[in-house]
């Protein structure tokens, strides 16, 4: 469908549109109050999410906009795998939905104002050549006064499968060093630098590079900056929750990433990891995360 074909069907007047957006793809505008959200339909794909004035999620300003790349920075979803496919280093890293075309199921706008739109995607050609299963994934996204970013699987096909995901979210701060994690005091993590497993003491503060999978059954975050709570992240049937952050060396070796982003962003991802999800034929799944201002 083209863009006047998705607003003739899908449009709200005002409040959600389709537009052509960097590198000709296409993406959705929700403008809600003083709210405002942008995604591509190009790996359903979340690039800003601004309350009032404010922007709570980071986009790098060297980000590619074109198919056959994941755009740097907002919500990129990782799916069916996260990281590298084990046995597979030829895959791409973190699945095929991030750099995958979805389509528009719905659009609506609830009794409460709330703004609703759900993406899908099913499987093709190219998806069964690298991960040989039928499936229906479902993003809804749900603008109200927080964000809520629902990632189902549905296993549509005759044989079960196994997956793991992430809603690999980038959130904006003023300067990473003020920034502190709340709501992992206790939890073991993997850290995938040094491969080794480690418990966390304090709150999280980032004085270099950062990878870790928190193990966590902790389900709500808070970022803080200078001791203040910016931003609450809470998720739902998620087993992990990972935290990343570049730093100097490894931001400087992105392309699409400017050298000193890492000081501007920190990435706290709702995950299924290691083993993941298996579900049976007709089975579904769904992961949740939901980001509030404070
Ligand atoms: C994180 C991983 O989720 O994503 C990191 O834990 C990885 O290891 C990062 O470097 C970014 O991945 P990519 O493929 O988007 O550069």
């Amino acid at each position: 469908m083209d863009i006047q074909q998705l607003n003739k069907q899908f449009a709200i007047p005002s409040k959600l549109f389709f537009e052509k957006g960097n590198g000709e793809l296409t993406k959705v505008c929700l403008c809600r109050n003083d709210d405002y959200l942008e995604v591509y339909l190009h790996g359903a794909h979340i690039t800003r999410y601004r309350q009032a004035a404010n922007d709570l999620l980071w986009l790098s300003n060297q980000a590619e906009f074109t198919e056959s790349k994941a755009i740097r920075g907002g919500i990129p979803l990782c799916w069916p795998w996260f990281g590298r496919k084990e046995s597979f280093p030829e895959l791409p890293q973190h699945g095929f939905a991030r750099c995958s075309r979805f389509e528009v199921e719905s659009t609506a706008e609830d009794d409460d104002g709330a703004l609703i739109i759900k993406l899908y995607l099913n499987e093709n050609n190219g998806t069964l050549s690298i991960w040989p299963y039928s499936f229906r994934l479902t993003l809804t996204i749900k603008l109200s006064d927080k964000l809520i970013v629902d990632l189902e699987t549905n296993n549509t096909g005759e044989i079960p499968f196994s997956y793991s995901e992430a809603i690999h979210s980038y959130f904006s701060v003023e300067k990473i060093e003020k920034v502190e994690l709340s709501g992992f005091t206790q939890s073991e993590y993997l850290d995938q630098l040094s491969h080794s497993t480690e418990r966390q003491h304090n709150t999280i503060k980032f004085v270099g590079e950062t990878d870790r999978i928190y193990k966590s059954s902790q389900q709500e975050f808070k970022i803080l900056e200078s001791g203040n709570p910016k931003i609450s992240i809470s998720q739902f049937n998620a087993n992990s929750t990972v935290v990343w952050n570049p730093w100097i060396s490894k931001a400087r070796a992105m392309a699409d990433f400017p050298d000193h982003g890492y000081r501007e962003m920190v990435c706290i991802e709702a995950a299924n990891t290691g083993k993941g999800i298996t579900l049976f034929p007709g089975e579904t799944h769904n992961i949740r995360q939901v980001i509030a201002r404070y």
